[in-house]
């Protein structure tokens, strides 16, 4: 299939099949979303690949803790636009994928000598980078959901992830369940998104 067909065929999976597949799929794509371009060519990100399955554990038990908290005080209009989505707090995906690409963004780096240096427009040039590791997986074939914990500050201790990187997003990876039934979404048209002048 084209690639512009198969984006235009993705979706999120909430629920995956456990069955695994060789990671070298997800090293060969991080290998071409590493070419996404970043600010002053910093490339301040960090894939961390989780396949281990107590870790993969320990990352949807704290999510969880997370969640709770959060639904106790979302605000309204937050959850009346999540409502489509009939999520809940509990997120088995995390166990059930076969991988996690928790994706860490660096707000300051290291030079050689151990000196901090600027990194610049560092939220830009990870989204860009993902956004490009999805395309590649979604060209691989592969199925996945964009998840953002509600507190996230959990995976820079259980992945043991230094000072300078603070967690951007998981990539929960696999193949989406086929009993899943995915939610009713639309697009919004080329007229409305595209202005030409
Ligand atoms: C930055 C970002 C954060 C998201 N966070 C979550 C999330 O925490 N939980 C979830 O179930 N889906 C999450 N999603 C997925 C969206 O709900 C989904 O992309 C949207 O409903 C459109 O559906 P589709 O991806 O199936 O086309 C997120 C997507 C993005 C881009």
């Amino acid at each position: 299939m084209e690639l512009i067909e198969k984006l235009k065929k993705r979706r999120s999976y909430r629920e995956f099949e456990t069955e695994t597949f060789d990671i070298q799929l997800l090293i060969d794509a991080i290998g071409a979303a590493k070419y996404a371009p970043s600010g002053a060519n910093k490339q301040p990100w960090t894939f961390c690949i989780v396949k281990n399955p107590e870790i993969k554990k320990e990352i949807r038990r704290q999510a969880e803790i997370a969640e709770s908290a959060f639904y106790k005080k979302i605000p309204l209009h937050w959850q009346t636009d999540l409502d489509y989505l009939n999520l809940t707090i509990e997120k088995p995906f995390l166990e059930e994928a076969p991988y996690l690409i928790v994706v860490f963004k660096q707000v300051y780096q290291f030079d050689s000598e151990g000196n901090e240096g600027k990194v610049y427009y560092p939220e830009m040039s990870v989204g860009i980078a993902t956004g490009m590791l999805i395309t590649v997986l979604t060209d691989m074939g592969l199925d996945l959901l964009t998840y953002t914990p509600s507190s996230d500050g959990f995976l820079t201790e259980v992945l043991d992830r230094p000072e300078n990187e603070k967690p951007f997003i998981i990539l929960v990876v696999g193949k989406g369940s086929k009993n899943y039934t995915l939610p009713l979404v639309t697009r919004k048209s080329d007229e409305e998104v595209i202005k030409i002048y």
